[in-house]
């Protein structure tokens, strides 16, 4: 595995891979990387040739200066994961090297980011928008990989391919949730639970669960209700938002169609703000 730490380094070997005429596979994250990243990697390496990986903090995501300064960062096991999961060439960028100066493209979603985590995080998905599109513009990759637990993220990162690089010809991919064993969506904010806030966490997966089944005995206001009441029994548990919206323009729906509508969940667990979702099939 290589490891590049600026953009020139990552032409000088990326060169070479990209004159071989092979596909490559690019999964963006920002580390402490687990289980959910390593799906992405595996599906990245099935579909392409090769597979590049980024780890980069990016301040332009946070809306909140504790999150970003608490953000888990290690740098040594994520290599180690990397390594054992055959990626190819990652890219460890500084914060320098990704903004030398102030970025300040303001990238339109058509209303997609402000829906549900885009009306508690202001900025929050242009700041995505604005990495991603520098990624995507240095790797140029065939397809890209995101996991559905940031459902809306996907959503909004499909539009900006779209409407903003259509020339780099990438495919977007959304890959399954993955979870722990008691239902938990793996997230890298896991790691900053502590064990009373752990076992809480439980609760959200098993709620929406609960309410997915059940969806055709109350109506949307209803499940809201219950499914916030439930989760909000927890002492360490507060929902901040429950949406019951439509895959594809993510507007709340009033009839929940199988195959067509998610729950979308986010929850103050403690201090950690967690979020995950659950179609219903
Ligand atoms: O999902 C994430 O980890 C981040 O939002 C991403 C896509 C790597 C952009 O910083």
């Amino acid at each position: 595995m290589i490891i590049t730490r600026t953009k020139k380094e990552f032409d000088r070997y990326y060169k070479l891979i990209k004159e071989s005429k092979k596909t490559v596979g690019f999964v963006p994250t920002m580390g402490a990387l687990h289980e959910g990243h390593l799906s992405l990697i595996k599906r990245s390496n099935k579909e392409n040739n090769f597979t590049v990986v980024s780890i980069f903090v990016n301040p332009a995501q946070f809306n909140n200066a504790t999150d970003l300064i608490n953000y888990p960062r290690n740098e040594e096991k994520d290599f180690d994961l990397l390594l054992k999961a055959l990626c190819d060439i990652v890219f460890v960028p500084d914060v320098n090297e990704m903004y030398p100066e102030r970025d300040n493209r303001v990238f339109e979603f058509n209303g997609l980011d402000r829906l549900m985590e885009g009306k508690y995080r202001e900025g929050h998905f242009n700041g995505v928008a604005q990495i991603v599109s520098k990624l995507f513009k240095i790797i140029k990759p065939n397809r890209a990989y995101f996991g559905r637990k940031d459902f809306q993220q996907a959503a909004i990162i499909k539009s900006m391919n779209n409407n903003y690089l259509k020339d780099l010809h990438i495919e977007i991919v959304t890959c399954d949730i993955i979870r722990e064993k008691d239902g938990l969506a793996m997230s890298s904010r896991n790691q900053l639970l502590n064990e009373s806030e752990r076992k809480s966490a439980v609760r959200i997966s098993q709620t929406l669960n609960k309410y997915v089944k059940q969806y055709s005995k109350y109506s949307v206001q209803e499940l809201i209700k219950k499914i916030t009441d439930e989760i909000n029994q927890d002492y360490n548990l507060k929902v901040e938002y429950i949406d019951i919206v439509d895959d594809e323009d993510l507007q709340n729906v009033n009839k929940i169609v199988p195959g067509k509508t998610t729950f979308c969940v986010a929850v103050y667990d403690g201090e950690i703000r967690l979020i995950d979702n659950l179609a219903v099939k």
